[in-house]
């Protein structure tokens, strides 16, 4: 049986998603919020294993209009749910609203609950269904009036590799840091350096990639538990992934941070993720930082200046970056900031830029490449 999916992406990075799903032999397509594909349903696990800049896959069971509730109850009504949920499945609803005539979420989680109880209870001949089993998340999201209706194949959000327990000040989300290795344009064979590396996010999505770690390897997803999936495949995609990794590949990634306790974070992380003595972690302030390897790509999420004051001496932090670039004149550097004067500061236009979000935060995303 085939479906339609949606591997959903921060804004901004739409096509890196659709990119990345292209390279796994999806015919995939950008569209706000994420990329489109289609498949059966062990593709969405193949998706979930491998993905490393989507937030989650969904499987998209209705799209259409939704003016009243009695469109969306309708609608609701229209999926053969007796054919996706197993009869103890619990059902959690959750709802979005933006800029239609439906705008209660409250009450078009009620409405859309409705419609799935009163369908499983009339094609499963019951009158109670108990909800203990296995979750089964569907989300309604009504936006300028068309609706949208899907169920979670992920879980918990795809950037919970399972390496990150304790969070820094700052930390860069994993699906995003994975985002900007990819826009980097980084080849494993050369070295990768962020000289402000916190706890080690970027480096260890660049571990990922190089040693071709798939990011899913230690968690699990909710797919995997619905039933739709027959063990096989299961086993298959799973020992296919094992079977990749390939941790023995030489790579030369490293980094440092004028911060002793998010550099212990990042030694934390490094170990989690299995890459203990492989990523060389060193007290170091960028200001002085001089690396006596060749073409290597500096990558890094320096700090965003927000706080009441701060601003200036990220600026400041930010023409150093620049000075470091020009110390390593066969390097190129990838930089993700907010502030609109990063450039001026830094001390040059960046070769490509691209607009994207960190959480809420708009950022921009600055690759400067040759002299
Ligand atoms: C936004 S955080 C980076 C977060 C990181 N990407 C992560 O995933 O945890 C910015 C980092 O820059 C570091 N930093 C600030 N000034 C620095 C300097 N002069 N040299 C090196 N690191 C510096 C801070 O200690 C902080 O960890």
């Amino acid at each position: 049986m085939t479906f339609t999916f949606l591997a959903t992406a921060a804004f901004g990075l739409e096509g890196v998603v659709a990119d990345e799903l292209k390279r796994m032999g999806f015919a995939a397509r950008a569209e706000i919020g994420g990329a489109r594909f289609s498949g059966e349903p062990a593709d969405a696990l193949r998706a979930n294993l491998w993905l490393r800049t989507a937030d989650r896959v969904l499987m998209v069971l209705c799209e259409r209009e939704a003016l009243t509730f009695e469109d969306l109850y309708q609608a609701v009504y229209a999926v053969p749910w007796e054919t996706l949920l197993p009869r103890d499945a619990a059902i959690p609803v959750s709802g979005k609203c933006v800029r239609s005539r439906l705008m209660s979420v409250r009450d078009c989680q009620a409405v859309a609950k409705k419609a799935i109880v009163t369908r499983l209870m009339e094609r499963l001949r019951t009158n109670a269904l108990p909800e203990t089993g296995e979750a089964f998340p569907v989300e309604v999201a009504i936006r300028q009036d068309q609706l949208r209706i899907t169920l979670d194949t992920s879980g918990e959000a795809l950037n919970r590799r399972g390496y990150r327990t304790w969070n820094g000040e700052a930390p860069l989300r994993e699906t995003l840091a994975a985002a900007l290795v990819e826009l980097s344009h980084w080849r494993p064979e050369q070295p990768l350096y962020d000289p402000c590396c916190g706890t080690g996010t970027l480096l260890i999505e660049a571990a990922m990639r190089a040693t071709r770690r798939a990011p899913g390897l230690k968690r699990s997803f909710a797919c995997e538990r619905f039933g739709l999936i027959a063990k096989a495949d299961i086993d298959r995609l799973r020992a296919q992934a094992e079977a990749e990794y390939a941790p023995e590949v030489p790579f030369d990634i490293g980094g440092s941070d004028i911060d002793p306790e998010a550099l212990e974070l990042g030694r934390r992380h490094i170990r989690q993720a299995g890459f203990e003595y492989r990523i060389p972690l060193e007290a170091d302030d960028l200001r002085r930082l001089q690396l006596p390897q060749e073409n290597g790509v500096f990558l890094c999420n320096p700090p965003y200046g927000e706080r009441l004051g701060d601003a200036e001496s990220a600026r400041a932090l930010y023409r150093e970056l620049g000075l470091l670039l020009r110390r390593h004149p066969t390097w190129r550097m990838g930089v993700i900031a907010a502030d609109p004067a990063f450039e001026r500061a830094f001390g040059r236009r960046a070769t490509r830029k691209r607009r994207l979000y960190n959480g809420r935060l708009e950022c921009e995303f600055h690759l400067f490449v040759g002299r």
